[in-house]
């Protein structure tokens, strides 16, 4: 049977925001989009572009299963300091590439500059991760496209659901 309650826990990497210099517009999309989809928001952090610390603190939530799904934001373009999908890829069991792909799709429909984002998706232990760019724009159309299908995922990842057949 499917779960509608899934844990969700939000990361936003800012630099400026973890100086308190920018209001995390981004992650409130984010805890809003989720709200509206019966998702329980866990934890929020607001992180600097640091590598090492997103990795453990993304590792803490999942191996203390603190939460089903984690969605970043931020951090995903080219500048020297943007390594979320490096943190995601370092600390994940398993990658889900469909996930950005698909993200990628649908937004280059919307804007060609989709193509610089280097979003990635992973599984560790029973958390999924999942990079969303850093803009609340780019933020709520790229979750609105795969927030459906995330929770098919999730009922197999919790082992609630192993039938894919429709
Ligand atoms: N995707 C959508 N749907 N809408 C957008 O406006 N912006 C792009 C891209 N993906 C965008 C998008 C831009 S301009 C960049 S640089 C990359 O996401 C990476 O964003 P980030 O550096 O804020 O993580």
């Amino acid at each position: 049977m499917a779960n509608n309650a899934y844990r969700a826990a939000i990361i936003t990497l800012s630099d400026k925001g973890s100086k308190g210099e920018r209001e995390d517009l981004s992650g409130k999309v984010i805890g809003e989009i989720l709200a509206a989809h019966d998702y329980t928001v866990t934890e929020r952090l607001l992180l600097p572009d640091e590598q090492s610390l997103l990795e453990k603190e993304l590792c803490r939530i999942c191996d203390e299963g603190l939460a089903d799904l984690i969605l970043t934001t931020g951090g995903t373009g080219f500048s020297p300091r943007d390594r979320t999908p490096e943190a995601t890829a370092a600390v994940a069991e398993r990658l889900v590439p469909g996930i950005p792909e698909a993200m990628r799709m649908q937004s280059m429909g919307i804007t060609k500059r989709a193509m610089l984002s280097r979003a990635a998706a992973g599984i560790r232990k029973k958390t999924l991760i999942v990079n969303l760019p850093g803009s609340p724009k780019a933020v709520r159309e790229n979750l609105d496209f795969i927030i459906d299908e995330l929770k098919h995922g999730l009922d197999i990842l919790a082992e609630n659901d192993g039938e894919c057949a429709r």
